[in-house]
């Protein structure tokens, strides 16, 4: 056992998990690209107002998973490490003057996020999302853009079996008349409700929907349904999100119970599962609308939605449904010497052949030949390049591996015959 390892609820990604998760993140920059999302970074740790007042200070997230960072002692400001993307985003936004570009702003981010979760499969302290958010527009085609591009992201990464599970939580204007029915019906079964949710019934009674716990499965099922008590604005936006979706294609379900996790949520919120699996821990993703958010962090009101996917869950989902990860990169050629002693002369034309752009590799010890070329196969190259006696004329052997033939060319032609040979040779 060694001394140290990764802290729980962390993991290494090492290189052989690493082409699935590269795979996923240049999907993501390309769907920004076709869709109009712009890059954008935000600091790992924020004041801890800012997820406190943002994400909501009676939530999971903040009560039970925030990381706090220890403050020094001279230090008054209380820091923690980021359990999500929006609040900083839409922190940036204020702090930035954002609100003269023109609206929305569009923007993506993939990146760690951090909650002191209690690890299980799919649920990790340090975890990967890709967060993309819409401010400045109030919808309704807009969340139909948002929630059929999170879709996109699982189909073309391989998962043909996502839909969308789909609510209307209201804005301020509705939503304290169902929460105070809420309230009165969890008030009615005070008795059968569990210390946390207990304390919840006075300070956040919506929060008691998303209760993990199994024992509150039955009195959820039966608590009234926000949907029935929308005012209508928001009914009519429900309506109208419905009808983005319904025109694009995206498979959706209603989902009356769903309220998710944070409190920054208006109108729109929704969830994305694989089918047949839906259960509370195995959202891909989720988000909303967020109307209220810019204005709570300082800014001027501005509407906003947006969404966040666990990429672990993804890498962990295409697995289970026996999608192959990509192969790693193979070299196009391995440079290899009849000289042992010779890593100059192997380093230098790999050397010549990266400057081209050309993926090579040389052994850099002290193996003889048929050594290097047994590692040149091993590592799936296309073309060993065989430095010899011939080296003195300006030429070497260039042996095609796959094809098995092999031949003399002149060095300062090597790089235009490999990339030659790349390109008429499909990968196998
Ligand atoms: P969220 O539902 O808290 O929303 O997280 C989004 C997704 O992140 C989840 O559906 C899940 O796939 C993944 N995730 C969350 N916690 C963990 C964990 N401990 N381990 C692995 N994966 C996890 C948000 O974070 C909002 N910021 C989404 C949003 C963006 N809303 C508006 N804009």
């Amino acid at each position: 056992m060694p001394e140290f390892r990764a802290p729980r609820g962390t993991r290494d990604l090492l290189p052989v998990d690493r082409p699935v998760w590269e795979r996923l993140t240049s999907l993501a920059g390309d769907l920004a690209r076709r869709y109009g999302y712009a890059g954008i970074e935000t600091p790992m740790f924020e004041q801890t107002a800012v997820f406190e007042r943002g994400v909501g200070a009676v939530t999971d997230i903040v009560e039970k998973e925030l990381f706090r960072i220890q403050p020094r002692t001279e230090e008054s400001e209380a820091w923690s490490l980021r359990p999500e993307a929006t609040a900083g985003i839409v922190r940036a936004y204020v702090q930035h003057g954002m609100r003269t570009l023109p609206q929305p702003v569009r923007v993506q981010y993939v990146g760690p996020m951090f909650r002191y979760d209690r690890p299980q499969a799919g649920r990790y302290r340090q975890f990967w999302q890709w967060d993309v958010e819409a401010i400045g527009d109030a919808g309704p085609g807009i969340d139909a853009e948002i929630i059929e591009l999170g879709h996109r992201f699982y189909t073309e990464a391989g998962l043909a079996n996502v839909q969308v599970l789909l609510n209307s939580i209201g804005d301020p204007g509705c939503r304290p008349a169902y929460v105070a029915r809420l309230r009165e019906y969890f008030e009615r079964h005070r008795s059968e409700l569990p210390g946390l949710e207990l304390a919840r019934l006075a300070s956040n009674p919506l929060r008691l929907l998303d209760s993990k716990d199994p024992d509150m499965a039955a009195l959820i099922a039966g608590a009234p349904r926000i949907v029935d008590h929308l005012c209508d604005a928001c009914r009519e936006h429900f309506d109208g999100v419905r009808a983005h979706l319904d025109a694009l294609g995206v498979p959706v379900r209603i989902e009356p119970s769903l309220v998710r996790g944070l409190d920054y949520y208006t109108r729109t919120a929704f969830e994305y599962y694989r089918e047949g699996a839906e259960g509370q821990q195995q959202a891909l993703g989720g988000g909303g609308r967020y109307d209220g958010l810019v204005e709570l962090l300082g800014g001027r009101p501005t509407p906003g939605i947006g969404f966040a996917l666990g990429l672990d869950r993804v890498v962990l989902a295409l697995a289970e449904e026996g999608i192959a990860a990509p192969e790693p990169v193979r070299p196009a050629a391995f440079v290899a010497s009849a000289d042992p002693a010779d890593s100059v002369g192997r380093l230098r034309v790999a050397t010549e052949l990266r400057r081209a752009g050309i993926a090579a590799r040389a052994d850099l010890g002290t193996r003889r030949l048929g050594r290097q070329l047994e590692q040149a196969s091993r590592e799936g190259a296309h073309f060993a390049v065989i430095l010899g006696d011939e080296l003195r004329d300006g030429m070497v052997q260039l042996r095609d591996l796959r094809a098995g033939t092999q031949h003399a060319v002149p060095l300062d032609e090597l790089a235009r015959s490999i990339q030659r040979g790349e390109s008429t040779h499909h990968h196998g």
